[in-house]
């Protein structure tokens, strides 16, 4: 098999990389170990960020996240028993965010490159790179049918999140690891509720932080934070809700609505960067080269932030025969997931419960969120970064 850019995973990175490139007519083929049902059905983040809106929709992949997308101009923070508002189009001009599952857009995408011709392998197994630091660079696979497969690239990008092949493929050497894990993680459900409020509520409380959001007009998400190795087996539906009723109840008494509980998961808390995101002709998108905590609701998003600069990168190499963008690939999209890290670092220690704090932090965090939400400067900032940098 032979192709331009072959790409290793088939998430919001790679299959959006695989769309952007067809817009440019640049063909690749995705490789993707799990089974189309899996990826579009596996439950992620939920927000996007103005940019990756418009991307969608000035692709023409935008049509049912314009009808189904939950746009929110505000979002709140809650502290002490009261919510305050951050008016984030307000604040930014009139950007806003949408609440769109990560898998909704995972299935536009497959629709939208399997209608093009577009062609994913799902379900392949034993993927490896070759020659990677040469002009052909090759990617062997196994499919279920067909047995052993070579497809030979002139690029790939390494789209296979943070327990992918592709990263472990660069000389260990050759990178430099920048990696932080936050002493909890969160507990998430989803439930078969109306959402009891009209947008995000990030809540800050003496017995950790919880975060109210929703996925539609009757499913309502929420987090709890809890201990990094904490047991999903330890949580009763019950459990769950007295306890995210004890950190939400605000002092007006209100609380998120009950409702049958649709799915439980644990999601651990990590910052990571790898340096360089490429190496010869390997390069490295989303979470394949960073991993940011989901306080910022910025993963998603900084991995279609990647993806467009390395498309342009490549358009500019097989159109125009320049490979300035591509040998700046990894630079540029550093500049932008150092500050997106910056973000969601700030985000979760102003909002988390850290353990062993004698009660200096506690108090610096309730001063942190009161200048937030009665400062002009402070609120702009959070919303500048919420609603997503320029795309550039
Ligand atoms: N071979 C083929 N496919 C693989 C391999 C492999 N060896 N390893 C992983 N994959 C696939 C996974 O099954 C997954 O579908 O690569 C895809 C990687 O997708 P994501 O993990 O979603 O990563 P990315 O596209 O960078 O998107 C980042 O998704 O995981 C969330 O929190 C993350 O919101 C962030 C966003
Ligand atoms: C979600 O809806 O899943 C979500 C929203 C905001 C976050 C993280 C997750 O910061």
């Amino acid at each position: 098999m032979r192709t331009q850019v072959g790409i290793i995973g088939a998430g919001p990175a790679g299959l959006m990389l695989s769309h952007l490139l067809h817009q440019e007519g640049i063909e690749s083929v995705v490789l993707e170990a799990r089974s189309r049902q899996y990826v579009e059905e596996r439950v992620r983040a939920g927000v996007l960020e103005q940019g990756t809106v418009d991307v969608m929709v000035e692709t023409g992949v935008g049509e049912r996240l314009k009808r189904e997308g939950l746009v929110h101009h505000g979002i709140e923070l809650s502290f002490l028993g009261r919510r305050h508002r951050i008016d984030l189009s307000g604040l930014t001009g009139g950007k806003a965010i949408t609440v769109y599952a990560q898998h909704e857009v995972i299935k536009d995408l497959i629709a939208a490159r399997l209608a093009a011709g577009g062609q994913i392998l799902f379900e392949v197994d034993g993927v490896s790179v070759h020659e990677i630091q040469s002009a052909a660079p090759k990617i062997r696979f196994r499919e279920r049918a067909g047995g052993e497969r070579e497809l030979s690239c002139d690029f790939i990008a390494g789209c296979d999140g943070f327990h992918g092949v592709s990263r472990p493929s660069i000389p260990e050497g050759a990178l430099t690891v920048f990696d932080r894990t936050y002493p909890f993680a969160w507990l998430g459900i989803l439930a078969e509720a109306a959402p009891a409020s009209e947008e995000l509520i990030y809540t800050y409380h003496e017995r950790g932080f919880a975060l109210f959001s929703m996925r539609s007009p009757a499913v309502t998400r929420l987090y709890l934070q809890c201990a990094p190795d904490e047991n999903l087996a330890n949580w009763s539906d019950g459990r769950i809700w007295e306890e995210l009723h004890t950190r939400f109840r605000t002092s007006d008494g209100w609380t998120p609505a009950e409702g049958p509980i649709l799915q439980k998961s644990i999601a651990e808390m990590r910052g990571f960067v790898v340096e360089p995101m490429q190496f010869g002709r390997l390069f490295l998108a989303g979470d394949a080269a960073h991993i940011v905590p989901p306080t910022g609701a910025k993963g998603l998003n900084l991995a279609i932030a990647d993806v467009r600069v390395l498309a342009r990168a490549f358009a500019e190499f097989f159109k125009r025969g320049r490979g300035e963008k591509l040998d700046s690939y990894s630079a540029t999209c550093l500049r932008r997931a150092w500050k997106v890290q910056r973000f969601s670092w700030w985000m979760t220690s102003m909002l988390h419960r850290f353990p062993g704090d004698a009660g200096f932090d506690q108090r610096r965090q309730l001063a942190e969120l009161d200048y937030v939400t009665s400062s002009r400067a402070a609120m702009t900032s959070l919303a500048e970064n919420y609603v997503g940098l320029p795309m550039g």
